[in-house]
């Protein structure tokens, strides 16, 4: 199969798998070149995150919750992708006599995208998650979520893979789900060999320079979380290791305190959290993704996204899969 691929998008986000699939962006000199891949949809419940991914492309993402999405909503389509939440997994595991679409596990997000891959049958499915997702319930959730994909027509495989091994200025590991229903085309796929192992991208490549004082933390947060019995442990505010690629940054950075496990800036001294921009950065997003809307949002939505490059490299590996298949 050539040409262009069409992607259907689930569980959106502000686009960050997104842009990956696509390309055509540069990020720290880099050029990630354009993609024979073509967005044909994309969906998010969260209608201000919806807003920020509407800034960047040129289609529209959906406001929509899955739980009431028909399958015959999405147009048909060649890759389906979706960083489905986590919290399914729990669910996964207790209730294993019950896999497989049923009513009964309706809501549950994960056995959604399975409903939307078994009645659309893309040629091609990734799946992104917390690495925790391996562990999660004693180990035995995950074995069941590879069912379930197989048991949707797909051959399945996947890996953890660590953004910063592939130019990324952070530390993120996640696993991707990969499942192809063409056998031939399922062998010849790789998951993409790291680049910058041993020579990760630092933190301090992407500092914003005069940040404003209101990403400062205040004297009073600072001498709080110094007298905490946790401040030992805890690390005294995370701050990161400007010469070395950030910890994983998440959704909870709109909520950043020095008291919790999220990492934080020591600049010229001073405590300070990262600038949206800087996020962005830290998740390999390029300059030009504008970051429209209200500053929580901007750290909910890029916390929680795919890295860009790293999935531009998984969808590179996925195109070759895919296209010397004559
Ligand atoms: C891990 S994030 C996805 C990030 C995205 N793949 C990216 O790279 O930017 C999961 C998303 O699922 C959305 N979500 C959660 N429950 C949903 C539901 N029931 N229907 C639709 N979207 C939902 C959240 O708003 C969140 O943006």
């Amino acid at each position: 199969m050539t040409g262009q691929y069409k992607v259907a998008s689930l569980f959106s986000g502000c686009g960050g798998m997104d842009l990956g699939c696509v390309g055509g962006f540069e990020f720290l000199g880099k050029k990630y070149k354009k993609l024979p891949t073509k967005l044909v949809y994309a969906m998010d419940f969260d209608e201000p995150i919806c807003n920020l991914y509407n800034s960047n492309f040129d289609h529209i993402c959906n406001v929509q919750d899955i739980n009431t999405l028909k399958s015959e909503e999405v147009p048909d389509h060649d890759i389906l992708t979706g960083g489905f939440p986590c919290q399914s997994f729990s669910v996964v595991a207790q209730n294993p006599k019950r896999l497989g679409y049923k009513d009964s596990v309706k809501g549950k997000l994960f056995f959604e995208m399975c409903r939307i891959l078994r009645d659309k049958q893309p040629e091609v499915f990734v799946a992104e998650n917390v690495k925790g997702l391996l562990s999660a319930n004693k180990g035995e959730a995950f074995p069941l979520v590879l069912q379930e994909f197989k048991n949707a027509g797909y051959h399945v495989t996947y890996k953890v893979l660590n953004a910063s091994e592939y130019g990324v200025p952070q530390k993120r590991e996640r696993v991707f789900i990969v499942g192809f229903r063409d056998k031939i085309c399922f062998e010849r796929f790789h998951f993409p060999k790291p680049t910058t192992k041993g020579h990760e991208v630092p933190i301090s490549k992407i500092l914003e320079s005069n940040v404003d004082e209101k990403y400062f933390f205040s004297q009073k947060a600072v001498d709080g979380m110094l007298k905490s019995k946790n401040s030992k442990t805890m690390n005294k505010g995370r701050a990161q290791d400007v010469n070395s690629p950030c910890n994983t940054v998440g959704a909870h950075l709109a909520k950043v305190s020095l008291n919790s496990t999220d990492p934080v800036l020591m600049d010229n001294g001073r405590y300070r959290m990262f600038t949206p921009r800087e996020v962005a950065r830290i998740q390999s997003f390029p300059d030009s993704f504008e970051l429209t809307g209200s500053r929580t949002t901007n750290y909910k939505a890029l916390g929680n996204a795919v890295a860009p490059v790293m999935m531009w490299k998984v969808t590179q590996e996925i195109i070759k899969a895919l296209s010397n298949n004559e």
